[in-house]
């Protein structure tokens, strides 16, 4: 079964065929997901703000919602976020296969493996390798079909991941751009690191809203992001459609043993 996480905008699960809504119980709690067909393929589609984007980015439960795809048989997951772009010659509308990222956030529940076997019940401790964060094969893919929706896309991006919920200050992205991040949001970590740990491919793919605070005079508004998001659901859902049918069954990528050398 595939996996796709909606991210800001993407809520609502009319990608799918046949859609059915479930509850998945996990050590982390409860998760609310969508199961149907995408093409021949077995999808779970997994809105990442809840219902009417009612959970935040900080209370986002993604130990919980990486193991409920886990659960379900999920081996490949395509995420989709809204990003602020902290250069000029990426501007809104672009889409990122994100290709590496810069983790400011602090205090999310980032691991399965605390070291304490008290909820997964896995004592191990754990250092998953996160040189090259998102699947090679995955974002293959995705490019390839942007590429040939002729969607605006850009063939890599590092996301610099905030803890939210406020945006930034524009010292702040001065700061991020000169350390080499591309875009900015406030999810992608940890959900990338938990599929790795689950030994689960993730690529993201991340809509350019904005400029990010100071790179353009404009205000910067969450009403804003949602606007355009909503004004491009259509090119996202259609990407995801033609993404998903053409992800090969076999996985020739790192990911499927990624835990192997990783416990102590
Ligand atoms: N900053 C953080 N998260 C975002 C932004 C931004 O500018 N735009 C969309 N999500």
């Amino acid at each position: 079964m595939y996996g796709i996480i909606g991210g800001s905008g993407v809520c609502d699960p009319e990608m799918l065929d046949d859609a059915r809504a479930r509850e998945v119980t996990t050590p982390y709690g409860g998760v609310s997901v969508y199961t149907g067909i995408i093409g021949s393929k077995d999808v779970a589609f997994l809105p990442r703000h809840g219902q009417g984007h009612s959970v935040p980015p900080h209370r986002v439960n993604y130990r919980a919602n990486i193991w409920a795809l886990k659960s379900l048989g999920v081996t490949r997951v395509i995420g989709t976020s809204a990003v602020g772009s902290l250069r000029k010659d990426v501007p809104p509308g672009t889409y990122v296969v994100l290709s590496n990222f810069l983790d400011f956030t602090s205090g999310r529940p980032s691991t399965f493996f605390e070291g304490t076997g008290s909820t997964s019940g896995d004592d191990a401790v754990v250092h998953i390798d996160v040189t090259e964060p998102y699947c090679p094969q995955l974002r293959g893919i995705l490019l390839r079909s942007g590429e040939a929706l002729g969607l605006g896309m850009a063939d890599s991006g590092v996301y610099v991941c905030t803890p939210g919920p406020r945006f930034e200050t524009s010292a702040e992205i001065r700061m991020f751009a000169q350390l080499g991040g591309d875009v900015v949001g406030m999810t992608n970590v940890p959900e990338v690191v938990l599929a790795r740990e689950a030994e689960i491919c993730y690529a993201s793919v991340a809509m350019v809203t904005n400029y990010a605070a100071g790179i353009s005079s404009d205000k910067l508004t969450h009403a804003e992001v949602l606007d355009i998001m909503g004004q491009n659901i259509a090119s996202i859902k259609e990407l995801i459609l033609h993404t998903v049918p053409a992800i090969p069954e076999t996985r020739s990528c790192p990911c499927p043993t990624l835990l192997m050398g990783a416990k102590g």
